[in-house]
């Protein structure tokens, strides 16, 4: 295969930044892979918008049929959010044999687990590493990188919008509503800024971790959740005084052969690792049974950081489709065994 054909779901802060990634690196991926990459069809809602100049018109289309149902489709790409109507789109696809790369938290805590089992049936590849952290390529590692250890906790600021808006009000004493409008200005902050301050994407993202790392099947509903609502200058500034700072972490640990999950404000002295991340940053500590303590720290938000792990994701499934070995997710033997069962 001398071309891998895209089609591309949503084009929005990601999206965008997807189509800039392809083309500004396009040497070096194709060098890589030894094919070229093409984007084929671009779904919108709005056919009249005005666009960057880098979008071809040609490109756009409404109908998402000419997407996950065309035959010169190889791979969607999914960066338009929401959850039903998304998690639909994305089942045609596989049925139609496409394989998937997604930055959908949502739609991946709610309906991941069934969406991996129709992948692996279709033999696609659906690989989400956008979906947690943003930059940071923590689902791959904990995959990959990590496969051989026994993972029993983990610990991350996983919410750039929240991070960004508590070191603002520290470092800067603003007030909880201007920086949550500044955090939405730029870019990080959901459609429905709620999810962020209320914690649900930090648990979203949790969830994801957990699942992958202790290999089992945790909901939203397990997960014991507070944001940062209720949260005032005077909470930070007592924190302050003692030396200490608020920060919103989320925690998946193994005890006794159960997972438990919280999202939740956290007084941090200031000197810990996670007390320094600052801004929209997201960072996420690992232990592991054999390798003991890692952590990975970069940008969980934003255009082209978010657009860099679709991209590398892409450029894994293509990988795969080239080696004729397709049908894989991060996750395995749950799955694995999932898939027997359903076959019993
Ligand atoms: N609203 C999310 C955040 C975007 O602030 O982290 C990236 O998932």
């Amino acid at each position: 295969m001398d071309k891998i054909n895209v089609g591309l779901c949503g084009l929005g802060t990601v999206g965008t930044g997807v189509v800039k990634v392809l083309q500004d690196h396009q040497e070096h991926i194709k060098h890589k892979l030894g094919c070229e990459i093409e984007i084929r069809k671009v779904l919108v809602n709005n056919m009249d918008k005005q666009r960057d100049d880098i979008i071809d018109r040609d490109w756009l289309t409404n109908d998402p049929s000419e997407l996950v149902e065309a035959a010169n489709i190889d791979v969607i790409i999914e960066v338009m959010g929401g959850i039903e109507d998304t998690n639909k789109l994305l089942e045609t696809a596989l049925k139609n044999k496409k394989h998937i790369v997604t930055a959908n938290k949502d739609l991946m805590a709610v309906h991941g687990q069934k969406l991996l089992r129709l992948a692996k049936q279709n033999h696609c590849d659906i690989l989400y590493d956008a979906s947690v952290a943003g930059g940071i390529p923590i689902l791959r590692s904990l995959s990959d990188g990590l496969a051989s250890d026994h993972i029993q906790k983990i610990m991350g600021i996983v919410n750039g919008t929240t991070n960004y808006m508590m070191t603002k009000m520290t470092d800067e004493g603003l007030a909880y509503d201007s920086v949550l409008k500044e955090a939405q200005n730029l870019g990080f902050a959901e459609a429905d800024p709620s999810s962020d301050v209320d914690g649900l994407d930090a648990a979203r993202k949790m969830t994801l971790l957990a699942n992958l790392a202790f290999k089992m099947e945790l909901h939203l509903e397990d997960v014991n959740v507070t944001g940062i609502r209720n949260l005032t200058q005077e909470d930070i500034q007592f924190a302050e005084n003692l030396d200490y700072t608020i920060k919103l972490i989320g925690i998946a640990s193994m005890h006794n052969g159960k997972a438990e999950v919280s999202v939740e404000p956290t007084l941090l002295p200031k000197d810990h690792p996670l007390a320094l991340v600052k801004n929209e940053y997201n960072a996420v500590y690992v232990y592991g049974e054999a390798v003991g303590e890692t952590m990975f720290y970069g940008p969980g938000a934003g255009s082209l950081p978010t657009a860099t792990a679709v991209v590398s994701d892409l450029m894994e499934v293509v990988k795969n489709i080239r080696l004729g070995i397709s049908g894989n997710t991060y996750i395995d033997p749950q799955f694995d065994r999932q898939l027997k069962e359903d076959h019993e």
